[in-house]
């Protein structure tokens, strides 16, 4: 079936500025590190894509790497740009990103300005697109200078390959360096995307208030503990879950009894808001006015429904923050 978009797209989403830059990101975006490989539905996808689209998420987050097989959510991702909204890339960020294992040899990882390049042109082509809006080095690399890899982001951007760039999973000494880095460089850092949500809260020491300090965007990725924040696991394993099915991240060996007691309150304290415990978990990091966006996941299109309604209210009253946090100790 051709696929209209909704002419409803830009009416409930909300829309907040990335750091001290001229973009606007969603409050929700969608990223495509599971669910879009070539071992994954392609049709699910593709409504999954759909209805992002239609309630406003105009920001897709892909990587390298992302699968299975690595490169295939890319391949997959631009499918359906072709087929479905290539009328529609001026209202889209597409990022992606380069820095874990791609292929062998010495220029397949990290941080070089031979990987980076490299595999920045290979998502291109991918995804068939002449550039994307945001390029990330996805890691630090220890062992490259972070002014070689800050130099082949700016070197990207110059190229016309991206029109921003980022990065991910650096600390607040190293993020503090590549931003300082790319500032000298005049391509300034856009957005940072670390790991964070209830359970995972490095971020709160020290790294939100330097990406304020200098005007830089924060994008949490897992911000639902990869479905562990979610009513998922409430009530065992499901088999087409993330830690049902084989090879994923997530094992059946993290979901503890003592993380399923923390789960189940939170669950109490959600539907005391009236929201999914997903719903809580995305408001809860969507009250910092210093996070640009939520970077969430969704294998089947009614969970994305069910976290955009965690829009409906973003705001906690001083017992509910407490209460979570009390449950979180
Ligand atoms: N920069 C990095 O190093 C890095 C690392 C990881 C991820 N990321 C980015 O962050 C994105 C999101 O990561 P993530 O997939 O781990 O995020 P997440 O939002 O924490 O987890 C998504 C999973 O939670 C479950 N879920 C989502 N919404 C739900 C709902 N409303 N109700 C019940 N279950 C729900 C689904 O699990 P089931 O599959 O079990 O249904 C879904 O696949 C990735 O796609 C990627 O773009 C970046």
């Amino acid at each position: 079936m051709p696929y209209l978009p909704s002419s409803d797209r830009y009416k409930t989403m909300q829309y907040r500025r990335c750091g001290k830059s001229g973009i606007k990101l969603p409050s929700v975006s969608l990223g495509l590190w599971h669910n879009f490989g070539d071992v994954d539905d392609f049709e699910n996808a593709r409504k999954i894509i759909h209805l992002a689209f239609d309630s406003g998420i105009t920001h897709f987050d892909l990587a390298n790497n992302y699968g299975p097989s690595p490169g295939s959510a890319e391949t997959n991702f631009g499918k359906i740009l072709r087929q479905d909204l290539l009328g529609h890339r001026d209202e889209m960020i597409i990022s992606t990103k380069a820095g874990y294992y791609m292929w062998e040899g010495p220029y397949g990882e990290w941080g070089s300005k031979k990987y980076l390049v490299s595999s920045l042109d290979q998502s291109l082509q991918r995804m068939g697109l002449e550039y994307v809006d945001i390029f990330y080095s996805h890691r630090p690399d220890p062992d490259t200078p972070v002014e070689e890899t800050m130099s082949a982001l700016d070197l990207i951007v110059r190229q016309g390959k991206a029109l921003y760039v980022g990065i991910s999973n650096y600390r607040n000494d190293e993020a503090e360096k590549a931003i300082s880095i790319l500032k000298e460089l005049g391509t300034p850092c856009l957005i940072h995307q670390p790991k964070y949500s209830m359970f995972e809260r490095w971020a709160e020491g020290g790294l939100l208030n330097i990406l304020e300090e200098n005007g830089v965007g924060c994008i949490p990725f897992s911000p639902l503990a990869q479905g562990l924040l979610t009513n998922r696991y409430l009530n065992g394993v499901p088999a087409d879950s993330r830690a049902g099915r084989p090879g994923g991240f997530l094992k059946p060996a993290n979901i503890t009894e003592e993380k399923l007691q923390t789960i189940r309150r939170l669950n109490d304290a959600a539907q005391k808001r009236g929201q999914s415990l997903a719903q809580m978990a995305l408001a809860w990091l969507l009250k910092d006015t210093r996070i640009t966006s939520v970077l969430i996941g969704a294998s089947k299109p009614e969970q994305l429904s069910d976290s955009l309604k965690s829009l409906e209210n973003i705001s906690f009253g001083s017992e509910e923050l407490a209460e979570i946090e009390q449950i979180l100790k």
